[in-house]
């Protein structure tokens, strides 16, 4: 089986999601969003209170997987388990995708799910449907197409702005509480330009270099995990609980 593959097989409403999502995701737009949803004070719930929200959700974005979400949460960390990884990766693949929580703060799917990219400078070319930016209001600004845009070379990706989306804002709900290799794994597990297609690699500085290889190690276990085979969750989920239970207080701000 082939993943991620955008030209043959996609379901039609995955290239709706993204004329959608590069339409609209502007850096006046991710602006507002960062400004609404961070630091995170919408919500005060535990991570498994969240999780049977998420169960709910179905990904428009994604062309591989018509499972509930938290079926896909355990598959990535049981492939994870399997490896012999630390706990601290498998807690990653449990909870990397939970920040689409978003979806039920009314937000819509494209503003939650999908690849990211930075905005606010030149979008690669090998950002997935890169066609559909042309019709993204931030396409015809001067400042925002040159190759650094409105960031300065080698500044590091804290300093850019990133298509907003449950990535982003999951990294702002759970960096205190997990070691940086996992908030990189979080933050920019959608970043594909960045981490498969080396793309955008003028702005990084040290330290995403050193852990970008993290987050291309989290992305096999995220994409291979994603068969239709759903998992025995009424056995797994007990560990899993114990598992949270670990790194996580009761409840946390979302
Ligand atoms: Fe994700
Ligand atoms: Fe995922």
């Amino acid at each position: 089986m082939e993943y991620r593959d955008y030209e043959s097989n996609a379901r039609d409403c995955v290239r709706e999601f993204y004329q959608l999502n590069h339409t609209r995701q502007t850096v006046e737009f991710v602006r507002a969003a960062r400004e609404k949803y961070l630091p995170p004070r919408t919500r005060e719930m535990g991570i498994w209170t969240a999780m049977q929200h998420l169960n709910e959700l179905v990904d428009d974005s994604d062309p591989d997987i018509e499972l509930p979400q938290i079926a896909h949460a355990v598959q990535t960390a049981e492939v994870i388990r399997a490896d012999g990884h630390p706990d601290w990766f498998i807690l990653t693949g449990l909870i990397h995708d939970m920040g689409k929580v978003l979806c039920l703060f009314s937000e819509p799917q494209w503003a939650v799910t999908g690849d990211t990219f930075p905005v606010g400078c030149r979008y690669s070319p090998k950002v997935v449907y890169h066609e559909f930016f042309e019709q993204n209001p931030d396409w015809k600004s001067p400042t925002y197409q040159t190759e650094c845009g409105i960031y300065e070379a080698g500044c590091g990706l804290d300093q850019v702005l990133m298509s907003w989306g449950h990535d982003e804002y999951l990294y702002h709900v759970v960096r205190d509480y997990l070691p940086l290799e996992a908030q990189y794994m979080i933050r920019y597990h959608s970043f594909y330009a960045a981490h498969q297609e080396h793309e955008y690699q003028h702005l990084l500085n040290d330290q995403d270099r050193v852990m970008f290889p993290w987050v291309r190690e989290f992305n096999r276990y995220d994409l291979y995990s994603k068969n239709d085979d759903p998992p025995d969750l009424k056995q797994l989920l007990p560990g899993y609980r114990d598992l949270v239970a670990k790194f996580f207080p009761a409840s946390i701000w979302w």
